[in-house]
């Protein structure tokens, strides 16, 4: 059982004043989630503890302006500083973190303004959602509650997988991943059926694709090979955006200019919503019209986000690269251009990524993928596809000659998949692979045996080469089982 709290513990201890009002917070916050537990919203026992939650917030907040209270590991920190857990706070403290681990979250923001009514609801939404055993996506179900209520000065972050194992990395690049998928979905539905977007999801969703990016980026890019025959707008937006903030990344951009790159590659395609899905899925060929339309979908595009910039935030860039991501540099693309321009470098990023995606994924119209070798030297020996080659060199450099996901035959006869990029740059074409299939045809378990492609013998001559690309079905090989 745990200690009755007071709002404050005293201020004997020659203690920080972070650090007295950090657990002053979270004794309140704790005393309040208790008895909205026991008592009904009127009962004055809970009117008073909401009362000593919202002072004790309101009184940090006069000093900090922000409260950011975080858990790592075992630990709580507000701002920078880490609570220490005594006897008399144990019990609240470790409730407090079993509730955040149970709801996946890491962080949890409080701006200045915060009003006891905010407070009310969030604490609220804690324990239903937590009662009604929802399991999966509570943090998901908890942010857009809390939106839906207008809690603005309230925000809840999903904890980073920062130190965690490979496998928990992985999973957790894949719910980035399943999140982005989710919010493509309803986006287009919105668009088709005149709705209202939720674009605060969107960008919450684009900044855990930026986080995983730069804390996982390798589980993040492998997860693009993972293609959805029948979900290709979806899983092509969210493609598009990872490989944009990844080579943004490599680019040298700032983390909130890759949200804005990400927020803008993941719309960039949202003027198909306007197109026909029959048309968007046709398998035969377009005639001139259909053509036609499906053109319209970059200034369709810049239109649709134009009207959303009322409902509130669309960076700038968003309407500029959902017009002028079909341009090409030499303007030879489309929508034409009646006036020399030269495109932002935001369109240069997500076309790269965009034709790299495109051209790799296997499509209603297109019975086989083209190889990813095979893009990326087209990318970069031919001048008439239009992209800007310093952005083409940074896809080389992240995904190597050889992406991740690639099927290979070695000069042993044996095949493997492509794992990862060298680590040293200078072997860009000796990637690291898993051998999944023996010399003698034979299938090894998964995840099969990982090698590195540069790795020499005795007499200095390699190990292993790659002889050339094949298709991983001929082999009834998923390659996606070798890396997620
Ligand atoms: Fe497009
Ligand atoms: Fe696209």
């Amino acid at each position: 059982m745990s200690q009755p709290v007071q709002a404050s513990t005293g201020g004997s201890a020659p203690e920080g004043h972070l650090r007295q009002g950090g657990r002053t917070l979270l004794l309140t916050l704790y005393a309040a989630l208790r008895s909205l537990k026991l008592y009904p919203l009127e009962n004055a026992t809970v009117q008073n503890a909401l009362d000593d939650l919202n002072s004790a917030a309101k009184a940090l907040l006069d000093v900090e302006v922000d409260i950011e209270i975080r858990i790592a590991g075992d630990f709580l920190f507000v701002n920078a500083t880490r609570l220490r857990v005594e006897l008399d706070n144990y019990a609240s403290f470790s409730h407090i973190l079993a509730l955040c681990r149970a709801f996946e979250i890491g962080t949890l923001h409080v701006r200045s303004g915060m009003e006891r009514r905010e407070w009310q609801i969030f604490l609220s939404l804690l324990l239903s959602i937590s009662e009604k055993g929802e399991t999966d996506e509570r943090l998901v179900v908890l942010q857009e509650r809390l939106d839906e209520a207008k809690v603005t000065h309230l925000e809840v972050e999903r904890a980073q997988p920062d130190g965690a194992s490979s496998h928990e990395a992985r999973h957790a690049a894949k719910r980035v991943y399943a999140e982005g998928v989710a919010v493509t979905k309803d986006v287009i539905a919105g668009v088709r059926l005149g709705r209202a977007t939720r674009l605060k999801r969107v960008k919450r969703a684009v900044q855990q694709v930026v986080d995983q990016v730069l804390n996982n980026e390798m589980s993040m890019v492998g997860l693009t090979t993972v293609r959805d025959y029948d979900e290709y707008t979806f899983t092509h937006s969210i493609n598009v955006c990872i490989f944009s903030v990844a080579l943004g990344k490599k680019l040298g951009l700032s983390k909130v200019q890759l949200y804005d790159l990400g927020m803008t590659a993941l719309l960039h395609d949202v003027g198909k919503a306007r197109v026909p899905a029959e048309i968007l899925n046709k398998t035969n060929q377009l005639d001139e019209r259909e053509w036609m339309l499906i053109q319209q979908h970059p200034w369709q595009g810049a239109l649709t986000l134009f009207g959303m910039r009322a409902y509130e935030e669309i960076p700038y860039h968003s309407i500029l690269v959902a017009h002028e991501h079909h341009m090409k540099i030499d303007l030879t693309g489309y929508p034409k251009c009646i006036r020399p321009r030269t495109l932002g470098m935001f369109s240069r990023i997500v076309s790269v990524a965009d034709a790299f995606d495109a051209a790799t994924t296997r499509r209603v119209y297109q019975t086989v993928a083209i190889e990813p070798d095979q893009v990326l030297r087209e990318m970069w020996g031919n001048p008439k596809r239009g992209h800007e080659q310093v952005v083409v060199k940074a896809l080389i450099n992240l995904i190597g000659v050889y992406p991740v996901g690639t099927c290979v035959i070695l000069d042993t006869f044996e095949v493997a998949v492509v794992t990862g990029p060298n680590p040293d740059s200078q072997q860009l074409n000796r990637p690291l692979a898993s051998i999944a299939v023996d010399a003698d045809g034979g299938a090894l378990p998964l995840p099969g045996t990982p090698i590195n492609l540069a790795e020499k013998d005795e007499s200095g001559a390699y190990r292993r080469s790659i002889v050339k690309v094949t298709n991983p079905a001929r082999f009834g090989l998923t390659v996606g089982d070798y890396f997620v």
